[in-house]
């Protein structure tokens, strides 16, 4: 094959409406000029790349392989920004609260990754899933085992995809077969920054289980991982529950909260995410903004280990950056569109609203802004990955009616997201491949 020919296989066209976000929504806002709809036009693909976008009717040459999507939404790919790759094994966990659940089912589970073969396998069957249901880049926890954390970024390395993980610390709380040590583990994580850090689209997170797991020798140790390494991110749990906040307090006397452990040890900074960030007050919210760090929101997990309802209102007047998490297998789904609709019910229990729009800037761009991607993913904008997603604006018969009366543009997205899940998805592409297709 000619260069020039390879080249045009290399050009893709998409039709379909087009929707991202060129900056922040308002709360409360459902006509938005930070929403940037385009409605029946050609998303261009070259090289893995956004390259551009014209109306459907305007002319595109042979060079283009077109797919004829009209009628669909077009999105960049979700972003998970806090979810567990071998908790798919646990999802859907019958009659605990977050220490209960993490004993009685969490814990034996990530155990069996001690085995290789498993956590290759684990490490396969969750990217898969997590293209199915629409979400392209995602912060991972694998396990405690430094071969969790390569066979992790091996599967995501071969599937071209964004994504960030790291090694699980925890050298105390845990069973037999899940602790490791500080020194081995600061050997390992090391060894899986030089292997895996800045390699095509991967990137490491020193990656903390939550206070109580880690000694204050290996919280030291992780926070000076942060400083010698200033490129990696920082993942770990924060104020999810009540009975953790007390267990920390006993834990940690000595500090003023449950953030205030971490900050201590040097982990709180720009690139730390927080899943949950529940129980928390004004100076926790304050000192999370001052360092630039997020919240990763988990509203399904929140609601079914019976955790907490998160007050984004008062993260967005402190100016926390707030991203979305499905947080499986405390969460029960790994599609971002149910976990919008649950952020919407936690919201509304609060007497607040949810737009559509800050949902799904929070989810797209939003999260990437926040991890600092956002030149690379969260958006259909020129340069960016084609990670892009098609989706059937409804499937089944109440969808589809209630988007045949919906009027305007927010009510027909807020109704698509929250009715529908991942049987809406038409195909994922992850930096231009196809990488699910709806009957593939
Ligand atoms: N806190 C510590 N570990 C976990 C976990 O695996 N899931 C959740 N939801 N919270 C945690
Ligand atoms: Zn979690």
């Amino acid at each position: 094959m000619s260069a020039s020919a390879a080249l045009a296989q290399q050009r893709i066209a998409l039709r379909g409406d087009l929707l991202d976000f060129v900056a922040a929504p308002q709360w409360g806002e459902v006509e938005s000029p930070a929403l940037r709809y385009r409605a029946d036009h050609w998303l261009l693909i070259e090289d893995g790349r956004i390259a551009g976008a014209q109306a459907g009717d305007a002319p595109l040459d042979e060079s283009w392989a077109r797919h004829d999507h009209r009628g669909c939404l077009i999105l960049p790919g979700f972003i998970d920004t806090h979810v567990h790759s071998p908790q798919l094994d646990v999802i859907a966990s019958y009659g605990s609260g977050l220490l209960d659940w993490l004993k009685t089912y969490t814990f034996p589970a990530e155990r069996r990754y001690a085995d290789l073969d498993e956590a290759r396998a684990g490490a396969a069957r969750f990217l898969d899933a997590l293209f199915a249901h629409g979400t392209t880049s995602a912060v991972v926890f694998p396990t405690v085992h430094k071969h969790s954390a390569d066979a992790l970024f091996a599967a995501a390395q071969q599937r071209g995809m964004r994504l960030i993980a790291g090694k699980v610390l925890m050298d105390r709380h845990a069973p037999d077969g899940l602790r490791d040590d500080v020194d081995q583990a600061a050997r390992d994580c090391v060894d899986l920054i030089d292997c895996w850090h800045g390699k095509d689209r991967l990137a490491y997170a020193v990656t903390v289980r939550f206070a109580p797991c880690s000694t204050p020798e290996q919280l030291a140790m992780a926070g000076r991982l942060c400083t010698s390494f200033p490129g990696v991110y920082m993942q770990t749990h924060l104020a999810e529950s009540r009975d953790e906040v007390a267990w920390v307090r006993e834990l940690f006397p000595e500090a003023r909260s449950y953030l205030d452990v971490y900050d201590r040890a040097g982990l709180l900074n720009a690139r730390g995410v927080f899943a949950h960030g529940i129980w928390l007050d004004d100076d926790d919210r304050a000192a999370l903004r001052d360092a630039g760090a997020q919240i990763a929101h988990s509203p399904s997990s929140n609601l079914f280990l019976g955790s907490g309802l998160f007050d984004w209102r008062a993260a967005e007047a402190a100016a926390v950056p707030v991203s979305v998490a499905t947080d499986v297998g405390g969460g029960t789904s790994l599609s971002m569109l149910r976990t919008l609709a649950d952020a919407y019910k936690v919201q509304a229990m609060a007497g607040e609203r949810l737009t559509a729009w800050k949902a799904l800037h929070a989810s797209t761009l939003g999260a990437a802004q926040a991890l600092g991607l956002s030149r690379e993913i969260g958006s259909l904008s020129v340069g960016c990955a084609a990670d892009v997603c098609v989706w059937d604006w409804a499937v089944g018969a109440v969808a589809e009616r209630r988007l045949e009366v919906a009027q305007g543009l927010h009510e027909r997205v807020f109704a698509w997201m929250t009715l529908g899940d991942e049987r809406n998805l038409v195909s994922a592409r992850v930096a231009g491949v196809l990488r699910y297709e709806r009957g593939m």
